[in-house]
């Protein structure tokens, strides 16, 4: 009666990685929770989750192939539409969400173009701008620009409304840390930077004024939702961000912040689903609208076997 943050199904959203070729469904290490499916086998395996009521789905596109200028953008781009139409077809409901960065598309692993070792901004935007108005050529609802550009929301919103897709939102990545917590994703996504760090385009975990200007800008520049990674290091950010914007508010529980908890709970050292439990609700509390988290799967599969 008296419960104030809850966590449910709908305020969750599950991440895939879409990989080339047919037949793959596989956990990119056990119990991981991060799954890797190709295009033909999505649907199946996202239907149980749509029907428990699931808030959406996020893809990530992982090409075998990789291109450090862009121009393979399209058939890097192709499983990625091909989950994107049979989803879309299946499900003419359900929220889909992409990514946009380049780490998993290029062979140094950075998130936008580099020259002579540095991140070129601008050079990448307009990349990810296309990179976008292809993922929402396909059907896609939410474009989600993670790879920190300044700029990109404008070049993005930009490009999409001059190819007439007015109606493909950006969630943009507001505040993302430069964060040790990313780890078991590169594996999934194979976007290990492969020399230097990404700490030129991702944000220093002490700042919390930056955040401020880096959400506010995004505002600016024309993003529908504001989304802060990793979430449970960042609870004070989530809580910045819902009483600063009206926008609604994602949060990131990212792959280490699941993997603390299972190696914690492998140990015997707690129970997993409490744990989970108190760390999403204690998100939401925060004020983050939506999660991203990669429990969405085993709570929407745990709901349907009730
Ligand atoms: C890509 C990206 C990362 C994550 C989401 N998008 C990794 C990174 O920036 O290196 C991490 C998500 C997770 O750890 O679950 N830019």
């Amino acid at each position: 009666l008296f419960a104030e943050s809850t966590v449910e199904l709908r305020n969750l959203v599950m991440p895939y990685f879409v990989v080339p070729g047919s037949g793959v469904l596989r956990e990119s290490s056990a119990n991981s929770g991060l799954w890797q499916v190709t295009a033909d086998r999505l649907a199946d395996e996202v239907a149980p989750l749509v029907d428990a009521g699931v808030g959406g789905i996020m893809l990530f596109g992982v090409p075998d192939q990789k291109s450090d200028d862009g121009s393979m953008l399209e058939a890097q781009l192709l499983p990625t539409r091909r989950a994107t139409e049979a989803l879309r077809q299946r499900f003419p409901d359900l929220v889909l969400f992409a990514d946009v960065c380049l780490c998993s598309f290029t062979s140094h692993g950075h998130c936008g173009i580099v020259r002579d070792k540095a991140i070129a901004n601008d050079e990448s935007l307009a990349v990810l701008a296309k990179m976008a108005v292809l993922l929402g050529s396909y059907g896609i609802d939410f474009v989600s620009p993670s790879d920190m550009m300044d700029g990109r929301v404008a070049a993005i919103r930009g490009a999409l409304d001059e190819s007439c897709l007015y109606d493909v939102g950006v969630l943009s990545y507001a505040v993302k840390m430069a964060s040790a917590f990313y780890g078991p994703f590169r594996d999934a996504a194979n976007s290990a930077p492969q020399f230097g760090d990404r700490k030129s385009y991702q944000m220093p975990a002490g700042n919390q004024r930056e955040a401020r200007r880096e959400w506010q800008l995004d505002v600016e520049e024309g993003a529908d939702a504001l989304l802060v990674k990793p979430a449970l290091t960042n609870l004070d950010i989530i809580r910045d961000v819902r009483a600063g914007s009206d926008l609604p508010i994602f949060a990131y529980q990212v792959s280490g912040e699941r993997a603390m908890l299972v190696a914690a709970a492998e140990k015997g050292l707690l129970d997993f689903e409490r744990a989970m439990e108190e760390t999403l609700v204690s998100i939401r509390r925060a004020g983050a609208d939506v999660i991203v988290s990669y429990e969405a799967r085993p709570r929407a599969l745990a709901a349907r076997a009730r």
